[in-house]
């Protein structure tokens, strides 16, 4: 039984950031093997207008690959109804949806303020979706590097507004400001207003603190997680932002403290190296790929 449940972003978040593209053959191939792997949900991609990220202009032969593979949740992210309506023609299982609570950033990320972002959400969740799950994400829930300080009442408002229609809401630290005080407070404040409504913790490792925040989450009920494998990531549009919380360091804490996540990490290794054979020249992170699994490691039950 999975007590942590992990969403792997590296196709979406990490590529989107990537400098070298990764050849839709490829992403397949890797997308497979991470759910061979064990992972669950995986987020293969967003409908952003092509021009204006390349490297997920291939997202609709992705989630329709992706659907291939039994068991596995197929995520995307959609910016606008336009978008919505391309991940219901691709199938996604489950869309995803960047609210910012710094109003900097919602405007250079979507061109629209958080409540217009809010409102575009509602939209999209009035519009016929059998079976597909809707998450609202609030962005920049920590802090950003255009505006500085966001106001957790900003965060709170921003989520309660979501939950009314979405089936989840996640918290970002999309620019690594987030400390574990702090991410045990507003994880705390938010589940105050919405309850069982508030789901993941998306955490960036930009300032070393990827890990204790996700340590702290899960201390305060966390129990979903996005990661990315190799540390890639980062919004374009939000200046200094950089990787996730790592996919295969967050599986090797979780799991030698006992915690289920229900994913194998010499198999999650494996394709680790097709990820870095798929993209040479990027730089990757990794404690785990560094260090290697510790001799007498046992993975939770
Ligand atoms: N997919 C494909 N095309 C889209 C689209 C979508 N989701 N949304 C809009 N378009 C097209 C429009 O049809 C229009 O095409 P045209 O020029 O041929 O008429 C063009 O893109 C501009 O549309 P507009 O509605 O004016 O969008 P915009 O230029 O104001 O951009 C967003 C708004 C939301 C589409 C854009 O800012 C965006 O995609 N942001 C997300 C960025 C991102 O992925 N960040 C990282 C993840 S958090
Ligand atoms: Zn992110």
């Amino acid at each position: 039984m999975r007590q942590i449940h992990i969403c792997e972003v590296g196709p979406r978040d990490g590529l989107q950031n990537a400098h070298h593209r990764m050849p839709t053959e490829a992403k397949k191939a890797w997308i497979a093997s991470m759910a061979a792997a064990g992972v669950e949900e995986i987020e293969v991609g967003s409908f952003v207008p092509p021009k204006l990220i390349p490297a997920m202009a291939d997202t609709a032969e992705i989630v329709s690959f992706a659907k291939t593979i039994g068991g596995l949740k197929v995520v995307a992210l959609a910016p606008n109804l336009r978008g919505f309506q391309r991940a219901l023609e691709a199938g996604a299982h489950k869309v995803t949806f960047p609210v910012s609570a710094s109003r900097a950033h919602s405007l250079a990320n979507v061109r629209m303020t958080p409540e217009q972002m809010v409102e575009e959400v509602r939209k999209c969740a009035q519009h016929p979706h059998p079976g597909v799950e809707i998450e609202g994400a609030v962005s920049t829930a920590f802090g950003c590097t255009m505006q500085g300080e966001v106001p957790e009442d900003d965060v709170v408002r921003i989520a309660a507004g979501l939950a009314e229609f979405c089936d989840c809401v996640a918290l970002a630290d999309t620019v690594g400001y987030a400390n574990p005080a702090q991410v045990r407070r507003v994880f705390s404040k938010v589940r105050k207003e919405i309850g069982g409504k508030l789901e993941a913790a998306h955490l960036h490792d930009t300032r070393g603190l990827g890990l204790a925040n996700a340590l702290a989450a899960y201390e305060e009920g966390v129990r979903h997680f996005d990661s990315s494998m190799g540390g890639l990531g980062g919004c374009p549009f939000a200046p200094g932002a950089s990787g996730n919380v790592i996919t295969e360091d967050l599986v090797f804490m979780f799991e030698s403290m006992g915690a289920s996540t229900g994913i194998d990490l010499d198999r999650l290794m494996e394709a680790r190296r097709l990820m870095v054979a798929a993209i040479p020249g990027e730089p990757v992170y990794g404690h785990m790929a560094l260090a290697g699994v510790p001799k007498g490691f046992r993975a939770a039950a």
